[in-house]
């Protein structure tokens, strides 16, 4: 036993984090979980409006919360915004590689611009802007990231057809394990998170439409619902924690249970 006290464990006061795709869902919750916890925000986005709505909910924490504009999948916005970031503050301490699209369709009808969108947002971004930020965390000697998967990397999901997204999933947690290793002995920590169905702008649609697949999701899942955002708050913060300390490529899952049956 350490004379370590846990709640101090999970303080992020001093630190800074970058969530990319942080202006809504689940990206926006874990900002302010982050934030709760003591860490300055970096909101790499798209769409500013959202984001700078976010800014201010974040503020309000009494944390630093900085916005910038940028598409994650391209190499001179993440080159850019890295830039930007060390500047402003000289470190990264977290990354929360978040943003990511879905499309669906049957495998035989996927158009070759569908699958490349979706790995290119989904798997080459936050590869680039692990990269970026890994060569960063490394001279630190220090650093959590924390890739945003999804169960859909691990099992197939149903009714609803999505090869791109499954793959795309996939090889982003095959790159969380590969990072983690390389850099394992270096401080750097590297983590796949892997949410079950979440209710978000994602998939509103399909709740407001009342899609006969919402049902279906429910009926695998053993806790019989759909997830909310604040339930990747306590997850968010401690994997970017020291109250994680020995855990790297993991791949964790936060699902209501779906993949247990
Ligand atoms: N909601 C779920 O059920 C669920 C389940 C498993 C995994 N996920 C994953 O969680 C992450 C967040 O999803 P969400 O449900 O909050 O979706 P969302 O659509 O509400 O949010 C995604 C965010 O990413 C941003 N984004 C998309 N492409 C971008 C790009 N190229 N550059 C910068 N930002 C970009 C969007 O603008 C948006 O802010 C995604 O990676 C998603 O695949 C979601």
């Amino acid at each position: 036993m350490g004379s370590k006290n846990v709640m101090e464990l999970f303080s992020l006061k001093g630190r800074n984090a970058i969530v990319t795709g942080g202006g809504q869902g689940l990206g926006k919750a874990m900002a302010i979980a982050l934030a709760q916890a003591g860490a300055d925000i970096i909101i790499a986005a798209r769409r500013i409006e959202t984001a700078l709505e976010t800014q201010k909910i974040i503020e309000a924490e009494g944390v630093k919360c900085t916005v910038i504009k940028g598409d994650m999948r391209n190499e001179d916005d993440i080159k850019r915004m890295v830039a930007q970031v060390m500047d402003e503050y000289g470190k990264i301490d977290i990354l929360v590689n978040n943003a990511g699209i879905w499309r669906g369709d049957d495998a035989e009808k996927v158009t070759t611009e569908d699958w490349k969108e979706v790995i290119d947002v989904n798997l080459t971004g936050p590869f680039i802007v692990s990269r970026e930020v890994g060569n960063i965390m490394l001279k630190q000697g220090k650093g959590s990231i924390i890739n945003v998967a999804s169960m859909s990397g691990i099992i197939v999901n149903t009714p609803q057809n999505q090869c791109a997204y499954n793959a795309s999933k996939g090889g982003l947690i095959m790159l969380t394990r590969s990072m983690a290793t390389e850099w394992a002995t270096r401080g750097v920590r590297v983590n796949a998170l892997c949410p079950g169905y979440i209710r978000t702008e994602m998939s509103e649609d399909r709740y407001r439409r009342k899609d006969p697949a919402i049902e279906r999701w429910f009926s695998m899942t053993p806790m019989a619902r759909s997830g909310r955002t604040d339930e990747l708050m306590g997850i968010a913060v401690y994997l970017a924690s020291d109250a994680s300390s020995f855990v790297t490529g993991a791949m964790i899952l936060v699902d209501g249970g779906y993949t247990a049956w």
